[in-house]
């Protein structure tokens, strides 16, 4: 990986040209004892934009002086809050304005949206997924099979890493398509997994589905705001993301949703209707028959929360500030540079630190880190030295250092921490205090 050296001014120098260093400022970082902490959980719980307090105070403000009448004559009227994430939100997911939708949550809209597109026929019912996919996806893929009558242990097909290997092989992928090609009704795939942090080609994916006669769905709680997304070129039929990680909308933030344009006038496909799901031009006309928005929106079902949209949309703004592809190029090299000292870990303490599980040519901030005995230790000792990562069961650490608030000199410290414990930890004790440095 060109043009890195382990330093800490290789580090600074990186910050120094960093284009979107001072978007740091605009998010507030934990702190502990008055120190901020590096927090590497956005892959978790994206942190607060600064903004969001102020956004929300401006809601409530119009709920007490106006009341309902707010969804219409607020400066900005709350009707208008969801369409207002659109824009940025279509470039960040790849897609046309009118496929996206942002509304409830990520499971509930996958529940909604498999509804519509998992339509299983006398031959053609299976669903084929990643094996150890997130558990909400399993409980929400087996629950679907059995509302259709069938036996999740036959329907679901997974496909699995090879023994002995973390990530699943693309070439496994297309087989298990191809072989099951006959009966396959919906293939539903997470596009980075939430363990491995594996990124997965969408695109070939969608288009073996396709040619196998199948419907193509996607979970991209991991990869919306991460990596480059392109569902409408990729033919995508419809995906579901959550916004609290990546995009920082908050905890429970409203959830997106995307559906293929070809799909919106369909007049066949079934849908769980609700009156926000009418056209807006018609939806206060309380008619019986239900008239669907002619875009995504007809999969929307209840009263958006205001409160919700403004969280979201100060994140979002910041997105737009940022711009989406310089969030990416340094995506990118922030990943590449954790990567690269990673590497160095390994190769210095081959035996007792880590495995990166990570696919190398994944490009997206997280990685995570397959430990051995002494993992939870390691893991304790980051936390202790105002490292904030994640501990995933049985010995995962995950890490993800993302480009609007972290920064290179952040992962370095996080070298050094790992290298210092490594190289005591034959003592059996817990690295000691490190001296923490405020990040600016
Ligand atoms: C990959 C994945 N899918 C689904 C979910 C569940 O999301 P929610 O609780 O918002 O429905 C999560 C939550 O972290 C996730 O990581």
């Amino acid at each position: 990986m060109s043009g890195f050296e382990a330093s800490a001014a290789c580090a600074e120098m990186m910050d120094r040209i960093d284009p979107l260093a001072q978007f740091r400022h605009r998010f507030q970082i934990p702190t502990v004892e008055g120190r901020q902490q590096v927090y590497f959980l956005g892959n978790s719980l994206g942190l607060q934009p600064v903004t969001v307090r102020q956004q929300v105070d401006r809601i409530l403000g119009q709920w007490s002086q106006l009341g309902v009448e707010a969804f219409f004559h607020a400066d900005l009227p709350w009707m208008e809050l969801p369409s207002l994430s659109y824009p940025v939100l279509s470039k960040i997911i790849g897609c046309l304005p009118t496929e996206l939708t942002v509304m409830s949550q990520l499971t509930v809209n996958l529940h909604l949206l498999m509804a519509s597109f998992y339509q299983p026929k006398a031959h053609r019912y299976k669903i084929l997924c990643e094996a150890k996919a997130f558990p909400s996806d399993q409980y929400m893929m087996a629950s679907q099979v059995r509302l259709h009558g069938y036996d999740p242990n036959q329907a679901i097909i997974e496909v699995s890493p090879p023994p002995g290997e973390h990530c699943i092989r693309e070439q496994d992928i297309l087989e298990a398509i191809d072989q099951h090609a006959d009966s396959l009704a919906l293939i539903f795939w997470g596009g980075v997994n939430y363990y491995t942090g594996q990124v997965f080609d969408m695109a070939a994916i969608a288009h073996a589905a396709h040619q196998a006669g199948a419907r193509v769905g996607f979970d991209l709680a991991h990869a919306a705001g991460n990596i480059p997304l392109a569902l409408h070129d990729w033919d995508v039929d419809f995906a579901a993301w959550c916004h609290y990680k990546y995009l920082n909308g908050g905890p429970g933030a409203v959830a997106g949703a995307y559906v293929h344009e070809r799909h919106h006038a369909e007049a066949q496909t079934p849908r769980l209707n609700g009156w926000w799901g009418n056209d807006p031009q018609t939806r206060f006309e309380m008619a019986k028959a239900h008239q669907p928005s002619p875009t995504a929106e007809a999969w929307q079902v209840s009263t958006p929360s205001p409160i919700l949209h403004a969280c979201l949309q100060a994140s979002l703004d910041l997105f737009a500030e940022a711009g989406w592809d310089r969030i990416q190029e340094k995506t990118l090299r922030l990943s590449q540079w954790l990567r690269f000292l990673l590497d160095q870990i390994e190769d210095k303490f081959p035996d007792k630190g880590f495995h990166c599980i990570t696919p190398r040519q994944a490009h997206g901030c997280q990685a995570s880190l397959l430990t051995g005995a002494n993992g939870k230790k390691m893991f304790d000792c980051l936390t202790s030295e105002g490292i904030f990562a994640d501990w995933r069961e049985p010995n995962v650490i995950r890490l993800a250092p993302v480009p609007l608030y972290n920064s290179f000199s952040e992962v370095w410290r996080c070298y050094e921490v790992f290298c210092h414990f490594l190289s005591t930890a034959h003592s059996d004790q817990l690295c000691p205090f490190w001296p923490i440095q405020r990040v600016t």
